[in-house]
């Protein structure tokens, strides 16, 4: 039997990359990969470049809004997972114009090409971010209404909506999964873990917004990425489900086990002023995935956090070049005057 062709945007970023190599590293690859990234400040070739020239493997430089490229490979395509997007809300707070681009219309691209050819699967991968923030208890259940604070978020809850809606419009085979905050390798050093980790190990001070007591349910993403398989290959068309750690942290404890492990006293800790509309705290509600589908999430968090500081240690080339380059305009503006 052949294997099925599957689409994967925003390959060459944190978590399509590791989706990527959870795929091709499966005993029995299960189907063939096109890559597609538009390479922006986010994404890296370095992230796949240990899959070149494997057999049922190709990469496409390509941008998720160009309608012709994506028809033509569309109609190659069994299945196509979204993950292309602008994934940061602090670079949303300076201008949303390239989120609602790639997030929206770049969505609305994938969504009519797909309708088009006909294919088995679309699964967007989305974030807990589209329902706002809570208060000091409860969750966010499928059914929690959407009520994103930031740009990026209110992006991403467009796109849930209209994947939705295609669904409910015509049928349309989509799936969607919204996940809380990933850690783990390949993370770019824009994203609370990796910025801290990296600017210890260069003896500089990090940046906590506010009082730190913001709480993010805290996810490995390898863990996230079984998710996401799991949902593709099992779940109904027109399901949502929730994806979390089960594993709520203040940014402040998560800095102090950063810089424990890294042998770093409080004295590196720098409170700055807060995040526009900084959202409290989120906490997801995975019983969903875990009742219909029976995914759990594996990696224990100290464990993990612990592995993915060593990888930063044992990859300092791979950072230092994002963190010597037009990455540093970004973070002298952001962070200059804080
Ligand atoms: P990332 O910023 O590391 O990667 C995004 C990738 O998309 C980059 O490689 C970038 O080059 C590519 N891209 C951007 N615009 C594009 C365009 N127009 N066409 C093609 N490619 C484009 O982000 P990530 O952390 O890997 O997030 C991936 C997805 O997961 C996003 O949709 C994000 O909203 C979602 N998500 C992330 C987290 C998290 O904690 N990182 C949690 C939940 C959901
Ligand atoms: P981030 O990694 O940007 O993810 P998100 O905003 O999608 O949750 O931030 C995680 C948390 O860490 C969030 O509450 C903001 C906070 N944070 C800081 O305190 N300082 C920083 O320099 C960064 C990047 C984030």
């Amino acid at each position: 039997m052949s294997k099925k062709k599957i689409l994967i945007t925003g390959a060459a970023g944190f978590i399509g990359s590791n989706f990527v190599r959870m795929l091709i590293t499966h005993p029995e690859q299960q189907y063939d990969i096109i890559a597609l990234d538009a390479l922006t400040y986010a994404g890296n070739l370095k992230n796949l470049a240990e899959f070149e020239g494997k057999s049922g493997y190709s990469f496409v430089k390509a941008d998720i809004c160009d309608e012709s490229v994506i028809n033509e490979l569309i109609q190659e395509c069994d299945i196509v997972v979204n993950f292309a997007a602008e994934s940061h809300v602090d670079r949303s707070i300076m201008g949303s114009e390239p989120f609602v681009r790639t997030n929206i219309e770049g969505t609305r691209v994938l969504l009519d090409a797909c309708k088009q050819h006909g294919i088995d699967r679309y699964h967007q991968v989305s974030t807990d971010e589209v329902y706002g923030t809570l208060g000091k208890t409860g969750f966010f259940t499928e059914t929690t209404p959407l009520a994103p604070n930031s740009p990026y978020s209110a992006s991403k809850a467009g796109a849930d909506l209209l994947v939705r809606a295609y669904h409910e419009t015509f049928g349309f085979p989509a799936t969607i999964t919204r996940c809380s905050n990933n850690y783990g390798c390949w993370h770019f050093p824009e994203k609370l873990i990796p910025l801290f980790v990296t600017n210890l190990i260069d003896n500089k001070k990090v940046p906590v917004y506010g009082d730190g007591m913001q709480v993010r349910d805290w996810l490995h993403v390898t863990d996230h990425c079984k998710a996401i398989l799991c949902v593709i290959e099992n779940a109904n068309d027109g399901s949502i489900y929730n994806v979390g750690g089960n594993n709520e942290q203040y940014n402040i404890d998560i800095t102090k086990m950063i810089l424990k492990h890294l042998n770093k006293d409080d004295s590196y800790i720098e409170h700055v002023t807060d995040r526009l509309g900084h959202d409290r705290r989120y906490a997801i509600d995975a019983s969903k995935i875990k009742n219909d589908l029976g995914w759990e999430p594996i990696v224990n968090f100290e464990q993990g956090l612990a592995e993915t500081i060593e990888w930063y240690l044992n990859n300092e080339s791979w950072w230092r070049k994002i963190k010597s380059g037009e990455y540093m305009k970004f973070y002298e503006q952001y962070y200059g005057n804080r």
